[in-house]
C-alpha cells in the first residue's frame, strides 16, 4: 500500500487533500478540502498541523483561492488574492512556516504581476508544487545532518511531533531517525505524550511504530526520571519558529524537557528548516504565543469531564526554548552552534 502524504494537491479535484491528523492513530482518513473556510477550519482545529505541513497547506489553499477568482484586471485579482491570503494566515499564529508560505505564493503574484491572469494562476501552482518538492528535500537533507550528531544504538526523546505528519513526507526532528533506521541503526526512541492535544501519543508514536522502530510513550512528566536513569543520550525537537538569537517556540512543554537535558548533560538538537529561522523577530520575547480553548485541557479525550466547572483554565500551545540551552539547530543547510546570533545572520 502506498503511504499517502500527509498534505498534497489533487489538480483533478482542485481540492487540497491532507490526512486527517484528528482521527489518528484509529483512522488514516484522507479529507478533500476545496472551500477556503474547510482550510481555515483544517488548520485551525489542527486537521493539518506541524510548522511545515501547515506552511504547505496554506500555499496549495492559496492557489486554490486564486484558481476561484474570475476576472482579467490584476488590481481586481489581487485584492481578492490578498484577502484570501490574509484568511488563510490567520488561522493559526505561531508557526512562522505558514506566514512565509503564503508571502511566498503573494511574491510569486506580485512578480508576475504584468501577465494574464491565466498565466499568473498557472505560476502560483508552480509555486505552491515548489514549496511541497522543496519540503521533501529539505527535510531529507536535515536527516543527513541531524544523524551526524547521534549513534547507533543509543536513546533520544522527542517532543510533540515533528514527524511525517508535520511535513510532506518525512519530517524535520525525525527524519534522522528515519535515515538511521533506513541504514540499520537500532535507536531507542522516547516520545512524549505532549499534553493537552497528545501528537506525541497519537502521531508520533504512531508514525514510528508504523516504521518498526523501537519507540516508548512516556507522560509529559516522566521526562527527569527517564533522562536521570541514562536512557536518554540526545533529545530532537522540531521547531515552530526561531528568532535571530536562536530561541526556539515549540510545542507547550519543550522548554521544560531543555532545563532538563541541561541538568543531566544532555546535548539538545532543534531540527528547523531554514523557513522556519524569522531574523525579522529578535528574541522569543517577540513571538505571538498561540492561546486555544479551555476545553482542550478539560475535556478533550476524557469521557467526563476532568476539571471542576468554573475553574479558570490557561492553556497556552507553544513555549520558548532560551537559545542558551540549545546544544545546536539542525537545518537543511547544515548544523548551527553558538552564538546563533552570528550562526543565523552568516546562514
Ligand atoms: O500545534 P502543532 O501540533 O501544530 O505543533 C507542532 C509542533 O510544535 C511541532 O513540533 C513543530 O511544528 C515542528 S514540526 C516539524
Amino acid at each position: 500500500m502506498t503511504v499517502p502524504e500527509t498534505v498534497a494537491l489533487d489538480d483533478e479535484t482542485g481540492a487540497l487533500v491532507i490526512i486527517d491528523q484528528t482521527k489518528l492513530p484509529g483512522e488514516m482518513k484522507l479529507l478533500r478540502l476545496t472551500k477556503q473556510e474547510d482550510i481555515w477550519r483544517a488548520i485551525y482545529t489542527l486537521q493539518v498541523r506541524g510548522a511545515p505541513a501547515i506552511g504547505v497547506a496554506a500555499a496549495i489553499g492559496l492557489y486554490l483561492a486564486a484558481k476561484e477568482i474570475k476576472c482579467d484586471d490584476f488590481g481586481e485579482f489581487y485584492a481578492r488574492f490578498k484577502s484570501a491570503k490574509d484568511y488563510l494566515a490567520s488561522a493559526r499564529p505561531t508557526a512562522v512556516n505558514l506566514f512565509w508560505a503564503l508571502d511566498r505564493m503573494d511574491g510569486a503574484a506580485l512578480e508576475n504581476a504584468h501577465k494574464p491572469i491565466a498565466e499568473i494562476k498557472t505560476l502560483l501552482r508552480a509555486e505552491a508544487a515548489a514549496i511541497i518538492e522543496e519540503d521533501i528535500s529539505v527535510c531529507k537533507s536535515i536527516g543527513e545532518h541531524g544523524l551526524g550528531l547521534i549513534k547507533d544504538g543509543q536513546g533520544i526523546l522527542t517532543y510533540c511531533n515533528a514527524g511525517r505528519f508535520a511535513a510532506v513526507k518525512y519530517g524535520t526532528a525525525l527524519a534522522p531517525i528515519y535515515l538511521g533506521h533506513e541504514r540499520g541503526y537500532n535507536f531507542k526512541i522516547y516520545t512524549c505524550e505532549t499534553r493537552p492535544l497528545l501528537q506525541g501519543a497519537r502521531l508520533t508514536a504512531f508514525e514510528l511504530c508504523e516504521k518498526g522502530i523501537d519507540t516508548t510513550l512516556i507522560c509529559d512528566n516522566m521526562v527527569s526520571q527517564i533522562m536521570k536513569s541514562g536512557r536518554v543520550q540526545a533529545v530532537f525537537t522540531g521547531c515552530d519558529r526561531v528568532a535571530a538569537n536562536g530561541d526556539a517556540c515549540n510545542k507547550i512543554g519543550t522548554s521544560g524537557v531543555a532545563v532538563l537535558a541541561k541538568h543531566y548533560g544532555i546535548p539538545f538538537y532543534v531540527c528547523a528548516p531554514v523557513s522556519t529561522i524569522d531574523k525579522a523577530t529578535p528574541n522569543g520575547d517577540a513571538i505571538t504565543i498561540e492561546e486555544r480553548p479551555g476545553e482542550e485541557v478539560t475535556d478533550m479525550w476524557y469521557k467526563n469531564r476532568m476539571a471542576p466547572e468554573g475553574v479558570k483554565i490557561y492553556n497556552s500551545a507553544f513555549d520558548v526554548t532560551c537559545h542558551e540551552l540549545i546544544t545546536a539547530i539542525v537545518t537543511e543547510r547544515g548544523v548551527l552552534y553558538p552564538p546563533y546570533s552570528d550562526s543565523i545572520r552568516i546562514l
